[in-house]
């Protein structure tokens, strides 16, 4: 059997999620890959700090010059979250010859094309199933299963954590600050829940969706925002009481003016089933000219969710599928107008 030697860089939630998969089942993604996976290295800030209890001492480094220099570690996991240092670390990943795997999506946001870009002139792929959705394969099922179709229209509940503290108010008149507690406790939020709350989080993932889905070239600072935070527990009741929920919804709709995206909390008919989606589950309801609507439900945030997202990147890199990569090269590099109309 061949081994694809495999690195880690991050070692939070999702990264000891995405260790602890290839630790317990190499022979899983053996099946899949028909080779095993093995788990190098693990670069940490801080060796000192309690790991998983069955991690090999030898695996884990506080040098990334390790894995830089290491020629047998050809795939690398990338899980640190924010702009810097992930940005450098990819770059000095791929100019080491790695190809890479990440769930950063507020990086793949900000330096996407810079990023693609470099991955192209050195012949090396960025997978990022993990970065929107956590769970649900919604890259790959937009890049290449609905790929024979004109998507009109794409509505998701993107934020895991949004929804979870959402759901907790509405159901059981959970106080916000205890819900966005409980939240990052749970390992959804982000380092700082701030992006969460304020629609920045969804923003980000709607604006790569946009790149795939409609070829548009937007910065998420361009997207419309509104989240969660402004929200009252009033709202939610007074939506019950008309027979709708309150949901933060990420909205893209293509008519022939144009494309239009805002990320808003939305009045959601109660019984849809984007109205009934419960705690950190995402969901997305997509229209395709051929397809007609599709709908998406899984787990969007959370450590195993999202490290199944990270494995199965690892493994298609592994084994060569690296056709949704190149092809999302060309989305986010490729220059021209952009049929953008944004939200007055
Ligand atoms: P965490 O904050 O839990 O983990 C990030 C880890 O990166 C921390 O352990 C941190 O170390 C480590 N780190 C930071 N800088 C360095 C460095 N220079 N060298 C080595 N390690 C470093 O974040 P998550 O695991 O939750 O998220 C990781 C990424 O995945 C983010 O981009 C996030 O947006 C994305 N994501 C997260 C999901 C989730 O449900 N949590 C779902 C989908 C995507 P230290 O422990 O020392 O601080
Ligand atoms: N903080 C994000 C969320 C993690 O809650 O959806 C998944 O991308």
């Amino acid at each position: 059997m061949q081994k694809t030697k495999v690195a880690i860089v991050g070692m939070g939630t999702v990264g000891s999620g995405v260790a602890q998969l290839l630790l317990d089942h190499g022979d899983r993604t053996a099946r899949h890959a028909g080779r095993v996976l093995w788990l190098e290295k693990v670069v940490v800030r801080d060796k000192s700090k309690a790991r998983l209890a069955d991690l090999p001492e030898d695996v884990l480094t506080d040098n990334l010059q390790d894995v830089l220099d290491d020629p047998d570690i050809t795939v690398v996991a990338q899980l640190i979250g924010g702009l810097e240092p992930a940005r450098s670390i990819m770059l000095q990943l791929l100019e080491a010859g790695k190809d890479i795997v990440t769930a950063n999506k507020a990086l793949l946001a900000e330096h996407g094309p810079e990023l693609f870009e470099k991955a192209r002139q050195l012949g090396r792929s960025i997978a990022f199933e993990a970065s929107v959705a956590g769970g649900i394969p919604i890259i790959t099922n937009i890049s290449q299963c609905l790929s024979a179709n004109q998507l009109s229209s794409l509505e998701g509940i993107l934020n895991g954590t949004s929804n979870f503290i959402v759901t907790q108010m509405d159901r059981l008149g959970m106080p916000y600050d205890q819900a966005v507690k409980i939240a990052q406790e749970k390992g959804y939020a982000e380092a700082d829940p701030t992006m969460d709350v304020d629609g920045t989080d969804a923003a980000q993932k709607l604006a790569i969706l946009a790149h795939l889905a409609f070829g548009a070239h937007v910065s998420w600072r361009d997207i419309p925002r509104v989240g969660i935070d402004q929200l009252d527990p009033a709202d939610l009741q007074y939506a019950r009481e008309l027979g709708y929920r309150i949901k933060l919804l990420a909205t893209a709709h293509l008519d022939q003016a144009g494309l239009e995206l805002h990320v808003a909390p939305t009045l959601v008919r109660a019984g849809l089933p984007l109205a009934e989606v419960q705690d950190a589950f995402n969901a997305i309801a997509v229209v395709g000219d051929a397809v007609g609507p599709v709908f998406y439900h899984g787990l969007g945030a959370g450590q195993m969710p999202t490290a199944s997202a990270v494995v199965a990147d690892i493994i298609d890199t592994a084994v060569g599928r690296t056709k949704l990569t190149f092809q999302t090269l060309e989305l986010f590099s490729s220059a021209g107008p952009p049929r953008v109309r944004l939200r007055a």
